[in-house]
C-alpha cells in the first residue's frame, strides 16, 4: 500500500510538475507581494521619477516576462534605481513565485478581450509598421509571440513612453534599459514617434490591469 501510495505520487509529480509548481508558486507568491502593493495595487498611482508617469500594470502580465525584467533590474540592465533596489532583495524563487501570483491576478474579473481593436491613425500604422511591433508583441500587441516578452495593450501611455525612451540613453546611471532587441527597436524612432505609438498602444483593450489592495484582500479570502 505504501509502495502503491509514493508509485502514485511519483506519477503525479512526472504527469503535472509545471501545474503543480505554478499553483504552489502563485500561492507562496502572494504572501510575498505586500511590498509592491503600495505601487502597483493602487489605481493611477503615480511614480516621480524620472518623470511623472503612471506605476506599470503588472496583473495580468507574463509570468516569464515579469521574472525577466526583475532579473534586468536586479542586474542593472534596467537602472530604475527604486525597482534596481527592490529586485535585488528577491532570491530566484520569490521572483519566480511573485511573477506566478501577477500572472493570474485578477483573471477572474474576466474581460474579454475584443479581437479587433480599433484601428491606428495611418501616422501610428506606418510606424508599427516600420518597427515591426506586432512580429514580437503580437496581435493586438496583447499576444507576445514568447512568454518572456511583455503584453503591452492597454499599459499606461506615459509609461510605456517612459520605458521606450529609456531603450534610447546610455552613459547615465539612474535612467536607461540595455534590452539588446529594443535597444534596437527603439533607437531609429524620435521621441515624437515614440510617444505617437505609445498612446495608441496604451489605449488598446489587453490583460493588463490594477488590481487594489481591497480587492485582492477578498479573492484571498
Ligand atoms: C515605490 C514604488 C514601487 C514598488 C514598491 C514596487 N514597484 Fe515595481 N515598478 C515601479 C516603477 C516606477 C516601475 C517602472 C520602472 C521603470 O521605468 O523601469 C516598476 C516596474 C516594475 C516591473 C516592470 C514592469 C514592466 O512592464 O516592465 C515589474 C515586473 C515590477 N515593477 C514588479 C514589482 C514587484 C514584484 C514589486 C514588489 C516586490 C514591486 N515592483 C514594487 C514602482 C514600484
Ligand atoms: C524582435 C522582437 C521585438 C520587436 C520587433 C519589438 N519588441 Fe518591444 N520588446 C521586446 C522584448 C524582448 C522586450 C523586453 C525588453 C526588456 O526586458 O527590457 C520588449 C519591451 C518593450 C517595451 C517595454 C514594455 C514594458 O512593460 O516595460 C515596450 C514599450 C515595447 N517593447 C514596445 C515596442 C514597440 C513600440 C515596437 C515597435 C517599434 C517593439 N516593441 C518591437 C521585443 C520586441
Amino acid at each position: 500500500m505504501k509502495y502503491l501510495l509514493s508509485l502514485l505520487i511519483l506519477s503525479a509529480a512526472a504527469l503535472g510538475p509545471m501545474r503543480v509548481a505554478q499553483a504552489q508558486d502563485a500561492k507562496e507568491g502572494e504572501k510575498k507581494v505586500a511590498m509592491c502593493i503600495g505601487c502597483h495595487g493602487i489605481a493611477g498611482y503615480q511614480a516621480s521619477f524620472p518623470e511623472i508617469h503612471k506605476v506599470p500594470m503588472i496583473s495580468g502580465q507574463n509570468a516569464k516576462y515579469i521574472v525577466n525584467s526583475l532579473v534586468a533590474y536586479k542586474k542593472g540592465e534596467r537602472k530604475h534605481p527604486t525597482m534596481r533596489a527592490i529586485a535585488a532583495s528577491l532570491s530566484d524563487k520569490d521572483m519566480a513565485d511573485i511573477a506566478a501570483f501577477y500572472e493570474q491576478h485578477g483573471k477572474e474579473a474576466g474581460v474579454t478581450v475584443p479581437a479587433t481593436p480599433p484601428a491606428p491613425p495611418a501616422q501610428v500604422a506606418e510606424l508599427l509598421k516600420k518597427g515591426n511591433c506586432a512580429s514580437c508583441h503580437g496581435e493586438n500587441m496583447n499576444k507576445p509571440i514568447d512568454p518572456g516578452y511583455p503584453k503591452l495593450a492597454g499599459q499606461h501611455a506615459d509609461y510605456l513612453f517612459v520605458a521606450l525612451k529609456a531603450y534610447q540613453i546610455d552613459n547615465n546611471p539612474q535612467v536607461g534599459r540595455s534590452n539588446a532587441i529594443m535597444v534596437g527597436m527603439a533607437r531609429p524612432f524620435t521621441r515624437a514617434e515614440l510617444k505617437l505609438m505609445a498612446d495608441y498602444i496604451g489605449s488598446l483593450p489587453g490583460d493588463l490591469k490594477t488590481v487594489p489592495e481591497s480587492r485582492f484582500r477578498s479573492a484571498s479570502r
